[in-house]
């Protein structure tokens, strides 16, 4: 799994370079999916398990902020016996890793009996969700090996984005120059990726001091919130200790009363539209107690009393900063696996590939 995760800067070169023109547009030529099924679709229904369908929380958001049409993310298992609301305006994008997920074969096959378009980002080459799927556009991860998906989550996560701005550009929501500025900022996540991989030390410190707790908390809004369910998934698989995403708006719901003195609370505050509200909700954890990870886009500044550890991303914009941030949450699981002594590559009860319902 540490492997995997610091070939992340290579696996996001690779599927995002070939894919950027020299006006610095995004370009699927290579992957010969037409501009028109962008064009003539007024839904997207994002389908997908685990790792992945968390992947498509972040690209529900980066499609709806950008298109202004609407998005729903399915969990596989769900969608299919949910009678959905398909049309041949509808583009179900299913995500797989490994291409041959039981249940997100099941929905692909669902949508295109009800004449949906399917475009879907695989992994693995020729799979059965790539050769049923009517486009695919490839990660270019390599091999993923360890049960905990890390590369080919961020590696996803590149695609929806490449998506996002190019469905903009044909639709004219960005401008040639709109789409050409973002897609040059878009490259330096891969940089960011790069230089979080050496936060190492400090991520094998906080791991140690987590591998001590039995429950767990990660809060974040809007992205940050997509993120929190795939820091907390990352977390449970490979330490086995108990962790919960929330909305971090939803605290004063309930959730409030599980934080007491020492209790975890991985606080994700990248996005300035929501800072301010954010801090005050690790206030309100601190104010009971809870031991806090704060993370930040940039250096902020932020009153210490607030947290235990702070890890400030390298600056970028507040919509690119899941990529780094995802490489930190994969790294604090990893090592606080790793002080339990635990099997990191290949977790209890857990496959890699699930093909069975
Ligand atoms: C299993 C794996 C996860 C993965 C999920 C979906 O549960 O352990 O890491 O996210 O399946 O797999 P897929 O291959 O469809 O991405």
């Amino acid at each position: 799994m540490l492997k995997e995760i610091h070939e992340q800067p290579d696996a996001l070169r690779s599927t995002i370079m070939p894919r950027i023109n020299n006006e610095n547009l995004p370009d699927f030529t290579m992957d010969h999916i037409p501009n028109h099924i962008f064009k003539s679709i007024n839904r997207v229904v994002i389908t997908a398990c685990g790792t992945a369908m968390h992947a498509g929380m972040v690209g529900r958001v980066m499609i709806e902020r950008l298109l202004r049409i609407p998005v729903a993310v399915e969990i596989a298992s769900e969608f299919r016996y949910q009678d959905p609301v398909l049309d041949e305006n509808t583009l179900v994008i299913t995500i797989s890793q490994s291409g041959e997920t039981a249940d997100t074969l099941a929905a692909l096959r669902l949508a295109k009996e009800n004449n949906a378009t399917v475009l879907s980002i695989v992994n693995v080459k020729g799979s059965s969700i790539a050769r049923e799927s009517d486009y695919v556009l490839y990660t270019q991860a390599g091999p993923e090996i360890a049960v905990a998906s890390t590369k080919a989550y961020t590696a996803q996560l590149s695609c929806l984005y490449l998506i996002a701005y190019q469905f903009a550009l044909t639709r004219g929501l960005l401008s040639v120059k709109e789409c050409g500025d973002r897609i040059l900022k878009f490259q330096k996540v891969i940089q960011a990726v790069e230089e979080v991989l050496s936060f190492d030390r400090y991520m094998d410190k906080i791991g140690m001091d987590l591998a001590k707790t039995e429950d767990l908390f990660f809060i974040g809004r809007g992205l940050d919130y997509a993120l929190s369910c795939e820091g907390s998934i990352k977390l449970k698989e490979i330490s086995y200790i108990h962790s919960e995403a929330y909305a971090a708006g939803e605290l004063k719901h309930g959730t409030l009363s599980l934080i007491v003195e020492d209790t975890p609370v991985v606080a994700l505050a990248t996005q300035q539209k929501v800072f301010s509200k954010m801090i005050s909700n690790v206030r309100e954890v601190r104010a009971r107690g809870a031991k806090v990870i704060l993370i930040t886009n940039g250096n902020p500044t932020v009153d210490q009393s607030i947290y235990d550890y702070h890890i400030a991303l390298p600056q970028l914009e507040d919509e690119l900063v899941v990529f780094s941030a995802a490489v930190i949450l994969q790294l604090l699981a990893y090592y606080t696996s790793l002080y339990r002594g635990l099997n990191i590559d290949q977790p209890r009860n857990l496959a890699k590939s699930v093909t069975v319902e």
